[in-house]
């Protein structure tokens, strides 16, 4: 059947034979697999097409099962996740082996979440193992918010998909980990800055591209990313630049710009909407005889923190001279 839409029962029974299903989970699709199984793993980077450097983040379906998957959890973590979770954090920790360096990419660490989402917990429960799960599209690409988006990138190349409507946060979990037990925030996402610095103290948060020849804390964030084939430049515009005729513009809130708005990603300039909406508007307007997708400015503030990261990775830095 195309695409292989199932049921959390089935699903479960698919990801016990070593299959691959993509879940809804609150913030984007995930595609899951069994994390104690290599091949299951495998077949999740293939589908894919993501370099085996990336690696994957671990969903439980109770903190408890934090145990199973990581050595040790320091003190700031244990408070996180009483406060966080289920939600979208997830948190690094020093993993146990029964966790397969495939999963890891060869790092000593683990990256684990326990996702708010009824359909997600149930599939996690019913297969009885934590579940690998990168989101579910294509390596690069945007992650899917709904079903749809996951059945049109991967839809003929894995076991199953579980239909769960629309992700409610819409941008992926908040990655953290522990460097010398201190909190640094190595992806913002779901948890704003302020939520960890309310639980935790103090935050870092990671600039990805500040330290080139340091290492790489976290070897999926790299500079290009979620781009559309469309370019799409993120700010506001210069007053010189060369706009295209075919130009689309996702807004935020009510400010002015070069052409009108296409969508807005939030009239109110609520950020929260504006979250949930992006990578859906970012998939609708990325298409053929489009130029040039425009992005309004969002306020770097809240889940604006993360909606800005994505958008900076996916914008070209400089509008294109002439189209
Ligand atoms: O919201 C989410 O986190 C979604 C849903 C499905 O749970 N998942 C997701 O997975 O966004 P993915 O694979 O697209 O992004 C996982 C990120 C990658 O950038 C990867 O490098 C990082 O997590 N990661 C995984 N394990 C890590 C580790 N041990 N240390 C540092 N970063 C790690
Ligand atoms: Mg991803």
């Amino acid at each position: 059947m195309f695409p292989p839409w199932t049921t959390p029962e089935a699903a479960a029974e698919i990801l016990k034979n070593g299959g691959v299903v993509a879940i809804p989970t609150e913030t984007v699709y995930g595609l899951a697999g069994n994390a104690y199984d290599p091949k299951a793993l495998a077949k999740i980077f293939e589908a894919k097409k993501r370099p085996h450097f990336d690696p994957l983040i671990v969903h439980i379906s109770a903190i408890e099962e934090l145990s199973n998957v990581a050595l040790e959890v320091p003190e700031v973590a244990k408070k996180l996740a009483k406060a966080y979770w289920p939600g979208p954090m997830t948190l690094v920790l020093p993993k146990k082996d029964c966790i397969p360096d495939l999963a890891t990419s060869g790092l000593p660490t683990v990256a684990v979440r326990f996702p708010n989402h009824p359909i997600a917990q149930k599939i996690i429960r019913l297969a009885g193992v934590p579940l690998a799960a990168p989101s579910a599209n294509l390596f690069q690409h945007v992650s899917p918010t709904t079903a749809q988006h996951v059945a049109e990138q991967l839809g003929n190349v894995i076991d199953g998909i579980v239909d769960g409507g629309s992700c409610g946060v819409g941008v992926e979990s908040t990655i953290i980990s522990f460097p010398e037990d201190k909190p640094v925030i190595l992806r913002p996402g779901g948890i704003t800055p302020e939520m960890v610095e309310a639980v935790a103290g103090s935050v870092t948060i990671h600039e990805s591209k500040s330290n080139p020849k340091g290492p790489m804390l976290a070897p999926g964030m790299i500079d290009r990313h979620y781009r559309p084939q469309v370019p799409l430049y993120y700010g506001a515009v210069p007053k010189n630049a060369k706009i295209p005729s075919e130009t689309v513009r996702i807004a935020f809130g009510s400010q002015e710009s070069v052409i009108p708005p296409t969508v807005n990603l939030s009239a109110s300039g609520d950020l929260k909407e504006a979250a949930a909406n992006l990578y859906a508007f970012m998939r609708q307007m990325d298409k053929p005889g489009v130029e040039l997708i425009l992005v309004d400015p969002i306020p770097n503030e809240g889940l604006g923190v993360a909606c800005n990261d994505r958008l900076k990775r996916a914008a070209v830095r400089q509008l294109p001279e002439s189209f």
